[in-house]
């Protein structure tokens, strides 16, 4: 990862659950969304990309019983809260202090999921990446991939980016980090259209590849080895 972005993320981290829900307006939803995609699965390991302050793995565990998490997270400020939201599940979640571009699993997973991550990987990187996912899943494992995206159209795409800035800010999001965050989405973010990702994902080998949910520039996609 690089610096810029790293520094982004350790900002970010002190109050993430008010910020996130300023910057991603439906952010409730795609958590909701991704939960009960990963139910369908019924998985017994889950692999968890970007975990961040680790509360989305926090929601897996209690709502996936006898599931065990593996949490990969590169930002110390961000690990070391989700070690501490998670304190009490013992053994059910492993921290994983890495890029996930490092990282190497001892075995395969049933399930993995990543929110809003991936849009930080370069596109050189993301590729052989997501070929890379599509082998640690166990047959008919699924890959919830949840993110921010773009539009191909550029009015589409600056209506929705004019609509989050002003949501942002009604929700009292401080204009310092609405500015950083929009800087950071226009310089240094690479996301993709919906059908992209589609076209990624079966290139990357996954037989399955359907979007499931999407609002403003973010999306959800479900796919299955
Ligand atoms: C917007 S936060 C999302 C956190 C969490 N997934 C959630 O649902 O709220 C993005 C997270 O992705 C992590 N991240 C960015 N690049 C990454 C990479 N290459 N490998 C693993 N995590 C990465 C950041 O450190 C940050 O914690």
């Amino acid at each position: 990862m690089k610096r810029a972005t790293k520094d982004f993320y350790a900002d970010l981290t002190r109050d993430y659950s008010t910020k996130i829900r300023q910057l991603v307006p439906r952010y409730d939803e795609m958590v909701e969304c991704i939960l009960e995609l990963l139910e369908l699965c019924s998985p017994r390991t889950v692999l968890d990309i970007g975990a961040g302050i680790g509360n989305v793995s926090a929601l897996v565990l209690c709502r996936i019983p006898g599931s065990r998490v593996t949490a990969v997270e590169p930002s110390d400020e961000m690990i070391a809260e989700a070690r501490r939201l998670n304190d009490c599940s013992g053994d059910r979640i492993e921290f994983v202090h890495k890029d996930i571009l490092d990282f190497v699993p001892d075995g395969g997973f049933d399930a993995i999921f990543s929110n809003l991550v991936v849009h930080n990987i370069p596109l050189d990187e993301r590729r052989p990446l997501l070929g890379r996912l599509c082998e640690w899943l166990e047959p008919g494992g699924c890959f919830v991939w949840s993110d921010l995206i773009c539009h191909a159209d550029e009015r589409v795409q600056a209506h929705f980016v004019e609509y989050r800035k002003a949501f942002a800010l009604a929700a009292g999001c401080p204009s310092e980090l609405v500015q950083q965050n929009f800087e950071k989405e226009a310089r240094a973010d690479r996301p993709l259209t919906i059908e992209q990702m589609l076209e990624e994902g079966r290139r990357a080998g996954f037989g399955q590849a359907t979007p499931v949910w999407t609002h403003d520039t973010f999306a959800i996609l479900w796919l299955r080895r």
